[in-house]
């Protein structure tokens, strides 16, 4: 097992280039399972989870190359295995995406429920009853979803709540349905809209994209097209907070900030000069501490879930009081006490943080949990004095491509060294 060993307390400073999304890469990557004939996706990011999505297309009969450094040729057009298997899917929460794809090409599916995880118990019963609401018959037994539709039928469909795979997995089996489906309180994160432009492009008809209402006229069938992935702006806004930690100053290329408003305006707000360009975002702390700031996590185009433990790092260092209240998942604060252990001031009351800024944290010994608690504790790393070690590092790949490589390109000294 890796570690990674941070010497913090030194400011970021250069420009790096931001990967693609993994939110849209893997819904999309799913998504090759509608079409005829092969993708090709670029800009697809180096990531543990991108390859188990992989190894569970090709578990179910599906082909890949790796064309160059970051694309990839996939062909899942003709499955020979309609199970997702328990083992594969154990490991990822969005194997689930998985289901849609195949109930409306193969008219049956067989797929391990994802059962809990770190930030949650994470249900997915609105995925599984949005799909009956189309005809599907969907049984589970043994941990596992059995789900069968000799004919999907479009449908009016409301989430009771805003979910984001789940809209992705019925907008995905809606593209093949019969007559049309108009989804209402659907997701409206940029990933949904690029998985959207992605089906589009292979010959599907949805219509009303980026808002909360999507209609999708079911179409024959779909081909294999070739799709550039957007950009991650949640690694984007991970590095910018992680010069944001040590009043330094970097530029990230290769970004959309048109999607990262809620963030940045955060970023403003602790004290950060922002300039946006075409398609970069420098961030120059001017050597300032950062100022405290409140936040509550919402959908987008509201301050997202993802990005909530790495401003609690922020705020464990940053100047006055604050708070931080999670809405989306109902246990995600997994790196509170690791931060605590690095001597940050944080309480925890229902699902707020409050949060007495302090003038500086200490290295310490931390055990990664989850993605983003993970990249919360090497934020705190990199603005402790001294040492720290963090251990479980796979958790980081999951979401983050070579995150210790691109924080050297900063300055950062930061190392990942085998147990
Ligand atoms: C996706 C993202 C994840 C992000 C999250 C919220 C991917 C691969 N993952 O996760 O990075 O943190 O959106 O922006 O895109 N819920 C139910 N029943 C369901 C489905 C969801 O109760 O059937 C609840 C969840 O427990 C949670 C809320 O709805 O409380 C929102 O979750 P959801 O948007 O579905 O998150 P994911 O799609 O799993």
């Amino acid at each position: 097992m890796y570690k990674l060993t941070i010497h913090g307390g030194k400011a970021l400073s250069g420009t790096i280039k931001t990967a693609g999304s993994k939110n849209s890469s893997l819904p999309i990557l799913f998504a090759s399972i509608l079409a005829d004939t092969p993708i090709t996706l670029t800009n697809t990011p180096h990531l543990s989870d991108v390859s188990t999505t992989l190894r569970l297309l090709m578990n179910m009969g599906a082909e890949f190359i790796l064309e160059s450094d970051n694309a990839l040729f996939v062909d899942s057009s003709k499955l020979t295995n309609l199970v997702a298997d328990y083992h594969l899917v154990k490991t990822m929460r969005a194997s689930i995406l998985v289901l849609g794809p195949i109930l409306a090409k193969y008219g049956r599916a067989k797929v391990s429920l994802p059962g809990g995880c770190a930030i949650g118990t994470r249900p997915v019963d609105l995925h599984l009853k949005s799909l009956e609401e189309l005809g599907a018959t969907i049984e589970v037994k043994n941990g596992y979803i059995y789900a069968q539709a000799k004919t999907l039928i479009g449908a009016e469909i409301y989430f009771d709540q805003v979910t984001v795979t789940a809209t992705e997995n019925l907008l995905m089996a809606a593209t093949l349905a019969k007559g049309t489906t108009t989804i209402h309180n659907a997701a409206q994160e940029p990933e949904i809209c690029d998985l959207c432009n992605c089906l589009n492009k292979m010959g599907a008809k949805i219509f009303g994209i980026g808002t909360s209402i999507l209609v999708i006229e079911g179409v024959e069938s779909l081909n294999g097209v070739s799709y550039s992935v957007c950009p991650d702006r949640i690694e984007a806004a991970t590095y910018l907070v992680a010069a944001a930690i040590t009043s330094g100053s970097i530029t990230v290329k290769n970004i959309r900030y048109q999607s990262m408003r809620a963030v940045l305006g955060k970023l403003i707000e602790i004290g950060a000069d922002i300039k946006t360009r075409n398609n970069s975002i420098t961030l120059d702390m001017k050597g300032r501490r950062p100022k405290a700031v409140n936040i509550k996590t919402s959908t987008y185009p509201n301050f997202p879930t993802d990005m909530q433990a790495q401003f609690t790092a922020l705020n464990a260092i940053a100047e006055g009081h604050s708070s931080i209240t999670e809405n989306i998942f109902e246990n995600r604060f997994m790196h509170i006490p690791e931060l605590a252990r690095m001597g940050a001031d944080l309480t925890l009351e229902g699902n707020t943080v409050f949060c007495r800024g302090v003038e500086s944290l200490t290295g310490a010994h931390l055990m990664a949990t989850d993605l983003r608690a993970s990249a919360s504790l090497v934020l705190a790393g990199l603005a402790a004095n001294g040492t720290t070690t963090i251990e479980r590092v796979y958790h980081l790949d999951r979401g983050y491509e070579t995150i210790e490589e691109k924080l050297k390109l900063l300055g950062a000294q930061i190392e990942r060294v085998q147990d």
